[in-house]
């Protein structure tokens, strides 16, 4: 007999006007240059000294992650990237010791580094695709620091190619962007946790990498169904997934560990989700077609920002002062420092619950 299951996750009610108040507000803070009066209010030389602070990044070799990893650097931190090539992790560790910025057009322009200031950079080599290779990162980053103060889950993949699977069979953008990162996450919860117990005046940051193009993402979020039989959806529409799933990680950890959670005893973490901006980087040259709009001209600049402009609200989110951090916990961050509405069914708690004990199932079957 064919019976056919409740979903259990509620359909999310809302009005039209909150529709149209969030998409213009997401179209108008998305980081596109010809809203010239949308401008960043924050720059990084505003950074104190951060020696002493432990920050992790996942994708540090490329892109936002880089010039994240740099600023970090620059001003004295423990800084460890988790990358998955050896070598573009190396490539990119030589770079930032030079003090290389890099541009939307890949070119680098070199300042030597104050050496009183600067902190350490070193890589994990750390495949997002792999939960098991996750698993070994974590380790081996609880083997290396007393302390995590930032995790940047910033590494991702967009509008790949279908007919692509981790290595554990999940859809490649599900998986690396968001599945991997909850392991990641989920593994590392203790130690943010415990970094938080031990200086509570200035607690542990988990800052998602996500976009507006979330707005692309499935009725309800997630397609388990598609996930599990392994369908396929719309390259776009499994990148929103994934980046529905970004938000839902960093709503998820502050629901439960955030400040005022009931968890928040043994350990508050303070989280945000961020979109970049609309930022030239590697993650689109792959594009063509009509989305070779990408392609980098000298027409570039008006429509796209730069990776260092693109690093902006993440690197705000992990210095903006404790108590403005603590009152905006949990919100998405979009273009410049601004806090933005997310797809409201990401408001759904159970929805967001469910996303994670999915993800915490995963790992379980691999164990
Ligand atoms: N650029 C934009 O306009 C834009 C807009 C909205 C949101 N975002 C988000 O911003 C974040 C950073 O992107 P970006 O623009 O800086 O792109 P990027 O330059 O392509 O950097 C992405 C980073 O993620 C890493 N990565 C990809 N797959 C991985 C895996 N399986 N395991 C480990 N690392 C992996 C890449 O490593 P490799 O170098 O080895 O490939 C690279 O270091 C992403 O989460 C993206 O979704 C970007
Ligand atoms: C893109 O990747 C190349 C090769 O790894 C790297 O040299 C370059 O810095 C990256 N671009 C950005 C904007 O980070």
């Amino acid at each position: 007999m064919a019976t056919t299951k409740p979903s259990p996750v509620a359909p999310f009610q809302t009005t039209w006007w909150q529709w149209i108040e969030y998409y213009y507000l997401l179209m108008l803070h998305g980081g596109f240059p010809f809203f010239w009066w949308i401008r960043p209010h924050w720059k990084p030389s505003q950074m104190g000294d951060k020696r002493g602070t432990v920050v992790f990044i996942t994708g540090g070799n490329s892109g936002t992650g880089y010039e994240t990893a740099r600023e970090y650097y620059l001003h004295g931190a423990t800084v460890y990237i988790g990358c998955r090539s050896d070598q573009r992790a190396t490539d990119a560790i030589a770079r930032i010791k030079k003090g290389g910025r890099c541009n939307m057009y890949g070119e680098f322009e070199y300042e030597t580094p104050n050496a009183a200031k600067v902190g350490t950079i070193e890589y994990i080599n750390m495949d997002l695709s792999d939960l098991d290779s996750v698993e070994r990162c974590a380790n081996e980053l609880k083997g290396k620091v007393q302390r995590l103060d930032m995790l940047f889950a910033n590494a991702g993949i967009m509008a790949t190619d279908p007919g692509q699977f981790t290595k554990q069979g999940y859809p490649l953008q599900f998986g690396t962007n968001t599945l991997g990162h909850q392991r990641l996450i989920s593994l590392l919860l203790p130690l943010l946790k415990q970094t938080s117990r031990e200086t509570p005046d200035s607690p542990a940051r988990l800052i998602s990498l996500s976009s507006v193009g979330h707005v692309f993402a499935p009725r309800g979020g997630i397609n388990y169904e598609a996930i599990e039989s392994r369908t396929e959806l719309d390259k776009w529409a499994a990148y929103g997934e994934s980046k529905w799933g970004d938000i839902a990680l960093a709503n998820f950890v502050n629901t439960h560990h955030g400040p005022g959670s009931p968890n928040a005893i043994d350990g508050e973490i303070i989280t945000f989700s961020v979109h970049p901006g609309v930022v030239a980087t590697n993650l689109s040259r792959h594009l063509g077609g009509v989305e070779a709009m990408y392609k980098l001209t000298w027409l570039t600049p008006l429509y796209q920002l730069q990776p260092y402009d693109g690093a902006l609200n993440q690197i705000w989110c992990g210095e903006v002062s404790v108590a403005e951090a603590r009152r905006m916990s949990g919100s998405f961050i979009s273009c410049f420092q601004t806090q933005c509405p997310a797809r409201p069914d990401l408001k759904n708690k159970v929805a967001v619950d469910r996303m994670w004990e999915w993800c915490d199932a995963q790992a379980r079957k691999t164990e």
